[in-house]
């Protein structure tokens, strides 16, 4: 069964302080396109067709009005932009990562799953990780980044054997078995699961900020022995850090391009 997609663009965006009073933060511009359109071009090089996007409250409807069914032609003509058959769910409350992809049980129908956070943009569509997942797909893969601030992020623990053998998540304040992180391969926003991934948010108890932690379905694969990990490809981005980074991170695609696909 091919696999199907699913964009994670709740939350409310504090972080983005006077930007995301009333605006979505997935719809504020970066380079020449809205945030989302980045993760949805994402899925569709995968060879994605059918993609779930889940959204906060209030929302909803602008996200509509933007992306209609997932057939957007550019204005003025030319090769669209995105050829997607989108359906949308709204979260009311925000509850975490593991939660939305929980929401997808009933779009996913016993497909594997590929999950893009909405503000997450990439220099290159990470076409091969994803296609070589796509032909093991009984298994979970994340993908990695070395960084600097690796206290914000779920950082990677790997074994003697080169697998992943723990994921920490934002050390010393969810997960309080380390006061710092033991590594600074950072977990990014693009995570592909097999079917069974819903009987694992089934049975997650929430962390300790209250949420059903994406890292806790990430670990179950690692100890079962069935998580693969990646390093991104090129640069990676979380768009939603700081409002100063949007325009930083709209030139870097004006210099080197976003979803790229073969590094050159
Ligand atoms: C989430 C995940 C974290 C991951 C990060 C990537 O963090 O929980 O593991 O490293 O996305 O952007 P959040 O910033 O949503 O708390």
């Amino acid at each position: 069964m091919p696999a199907k997609g699913l964009i994670c663009a709740g939350g409310e965006a504090t972080r983005l302080g006077e930007l995301t009073r009333v605006a979505n933060k997935h719809l504020l511009p970066v380079g020449s396109w809205p945030m989302i359109y980045y993760p949805l071009q994402l899925l569709q090089l995968a060879g994605i067709r059918d993609v779930l996007l889940v959204t906060g409250k209030g929302h909803a409807g602008q996200m509509i009005d933007l992306l209609g069914d997932g057939r957007l032609a550019p204005r003025g003509g030319g090769d669209p932009i995105l050829e997607l058959d989108l359906t949308y769910k709204v979260q009311t409350e925000p509850g975490g990562i593991a939660q939305v992809v929980g929401m997808a049980r009933d779009f996913a129908a016993g497909a594997p799953l590929v999950v893009v956070l909405g503000d997450n943009i990439f220099e290159f569509a990470q076409e091969d990780a994803l296609r070589d997942w796509a032909g093991s797909p009984d298994r979970a893969r994340i993908f990695v980044k070395e960084v600097d601030d690796p206290e914000n992020f779920g950082v990677v623990v790997y074994g003697e054997d080169g697998a992943v053998a723990d994921i920490v998540e934002k050390a010393g304040v969810v997960d309080t078995r380390f006061e710092t992180p033991p590594s600074s391969q950072a977990v990014v926003g693009l995570y592909c699961y097999p079917p069974d991934v819903f009987d694992v948010i089934a049975h997650l108890a929430p962390s300790t900020r209250g949420e059903l932690e994406i890292t806790d379905v990430n670990r179950h694969y690692a100890l079962a022995g069935r998580l693969d990990a990646s390093e991104v490809v090129g640069w990676w981005e979380d768009a939603g850090k700081h409002w100063a980074h949007l325009a930083d991170i709209g030139r870097r695609i004006d210099e080197t391009g976003a979803n790229k696909r073969a590094a050159t």
